[in-house]
């Protein structure tokens, strides 16, 4: 059901794992997918909050996987980068087709395909109404598109960090192998980096927490979650002080 409440955020980042895009394939974009993230994405037009998406490049390239099996970390971490700047330009593709103006940023310069990160033009893009995907994680190796979600939404003044993932929230052990794992509602920054709770790697964590940027862990599979998620329903986990 569409919930009607108002959006308790005016200007968000939406953080999505790469892996999401996976959908039903191995590795690539699965159109599929990219379709009910642009059509979820859609469905907010009507709560004018301002929108911008960070998203990871695991569905092509794990540059941690990839240096662990012995490539340089560096090369690795830039290719994993560069995975980013593909899923943006396809989730672009899929708003676009929708007719949401869509603005993609790259922290690794290649004007021909997309703009260079600035933040004030960044800014100037949400306030027209347009969303804009940061693509190409920080621009440096040895952080991942975790951190670049953090220091982006920093950068740009937004409310909240909503972190897409594929449970319902932040729980107390491995949903996915321990059916009595609990999920907290709420939990503090200090509780996540001192349970190792995985919710976004610790330097992500200590970012957000340095600066009081409180960080929403919700199930993006089902229908309708942005937008409750945006309008304050209690469906994941709230992460702040
Ligand atoms: P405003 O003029 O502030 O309303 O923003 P705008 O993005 O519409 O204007 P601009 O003239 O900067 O950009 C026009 C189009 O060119 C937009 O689709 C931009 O995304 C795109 N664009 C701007 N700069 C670059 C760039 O460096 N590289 C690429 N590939 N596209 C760019």
């Amino acid at each position: 059901m569409v919930t009607k409440k108002k959006a308790v955020y005016k200007r968000i980042l939406l953080k999505l794992s790469g892996e999401a895009l996976l959908g039903k394939q191995s590795s690539g974009v699965d159109p599929e997918v990219a379709n009910f993230i642009a059509e979820e994405i859609k469905s907010l037009a009507d709560l004018k909050v301002q929108i911008c998406i960070v998203i990871g490049g695991g569905n092509i390239f794990r540059g941690l996987e990839a240096s662990s099996k012995g490539m340089d970390r560096t090369s690795a971490d830039y290719m994993g980068m560069l995975a980013t700047v593909i899923n943006s330009l396809a989730l672009q593709s899929a708003l676009e087709m929708r007719g949401i103006p869509t603005r993609v940023q790259s922290s690794i310069e290649m004007r021909e395909i997309a703009e260079p990160f600035i933040q004030r033009k960044a800014i100037r893009h949400l306030e027209k109404g347009r969303i804009v995907i940061f693509a190409g994680g920080t621009g440096n190796p040895y952080f991942t598109t975790d951190t670049a979600a953090s220091l982006r939404a920093m950068e740009i003044n937004a409310d909240v960090i909503m972190k897409a993932t594929k449970v319902d929230g932040v729980y107390d052990s491995d949903p996915v192998k321990n059916k009595k794992a609990v999920m907290y509602k709420s939990i503090s920054y200090i509780d996540v980096l001192t349970k190792n709770l995985k919710v976004m790697d610790a330097t992500a964590i200590s970012l957000c927490r340095d600066n009081n940027l409180p960080i929403v862990v919700f199930n993006m599979q089902k229908k309708g979650n942005i937008r409750r998620t945006i309008c304050g329903e209690k469906i994941g986990t709230y992460v702040g002080g």
